[in-house]
């Protein structure tokens, strides 16, 4: 696979180009360094645009991203999942089981972090923000989309418990599917669905010669309609 490695300046600058076409960032005030308020679309339409080009260097995963929770015991604990979906409206949308760990951790602590990282672009996108359950409507539709075997994986999975042997497993496979006779359709399992993380900081990050890496910030306060747009060190 060619090794997609645009220059930071380019990267950057036709990302920057780009907001500023849609009339979303004072790219004179950005570049003196002082903070500037955008759209709140604005991060959304970034995202939209590095997720479309990893897509079609980072397969067969561009959607997978390490998701960070913090229970109650204030241990952080983070794993990869999928991105199913993200909208302005909706944020960035997960499937998980909800008394696996991190379910339970986010029931504790509804504050998440998420990094996505896309080696042949040379870019990462971290996003903080809270998550939440998405509707029973929104998830029942999500499930009924997926194919049988994942359906009766997730009726079968216990997942975060401790395994005692993988027959266990196996055999509880075996009931589902004698509960859900092929042909039949299968529930949601009720611990399982959707989460969206409804996000208040982004970081976009392209890869630099010599450890001169560029960081775009966007955070906004809870309620705000417009991101404050910034510049890290690398
Ligand atoms: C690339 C990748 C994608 C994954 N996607 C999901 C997912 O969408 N949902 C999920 O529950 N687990 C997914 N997993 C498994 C999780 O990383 C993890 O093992 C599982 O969710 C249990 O995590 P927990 O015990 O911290 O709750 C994925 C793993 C990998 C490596």
């Amino acid at each position: 696979m060619a090794l997609v490695t645009p220059t930071v300046s380019s990267a950057l600058a036709a990302t920057l180009a780009e907001l500023k076409a849609a009339g979303e960032l004072d790219l004179a005030t950005f570049n003196k360094g002082e903070s500037s308020s955008v759209d709140y679309s604005a991060p959304f339409a970034l995202f939209s645009q590095w997720y479309a080009q990893a897509q079609t260097t980072e397969t067969p995963w561009a959607n997978a991203v390490n998701v960070a929770t913090v229970g109650a015991n204030g241990r952080p604990s983070s794993r990869a999942v999928l991105m199913q979906m993200f909208s302005v409206q909706n944020g960035f949308g997960f499937y998980t089981n909800y008394a696996s760990r991190k379910g339970r951790e986010m029931d504790e602590n509804p504050f998440v972090a998420m990094t996505f990282y896309w080696p042949q672009l040379a870019r990462q996108v971290r996003i903080e923000g809270r998550v939440a359950k998405a509707s029973e409507t929104d998830s029942d539709a999500y499930f009924a989309r997926r194919p049988r075997g994942h359906q009766i994986s997730a009726w079968s999975s216990l997942q975060s418990e401790c395994l005692p042997s993988a027959d266990v497993f196996t055999t509880r496979i075996r009931e589902m599917e004698a509960q859900f006779p092929e042909g039949t359709p299968v529930p949601r399992p009720p611990h399982c669905g959707l989460y969206f993380v409804t996000p208040d900081a982004f970081e976009f990050w392209c890869e630099g010669g010599n450890r001169r890496h560029q960081r775009l910030t966007f955070s906004k306060s809870d309620g705000e309609a417009l991101w404050t747009i910034g510049r890290l060190f690398p």
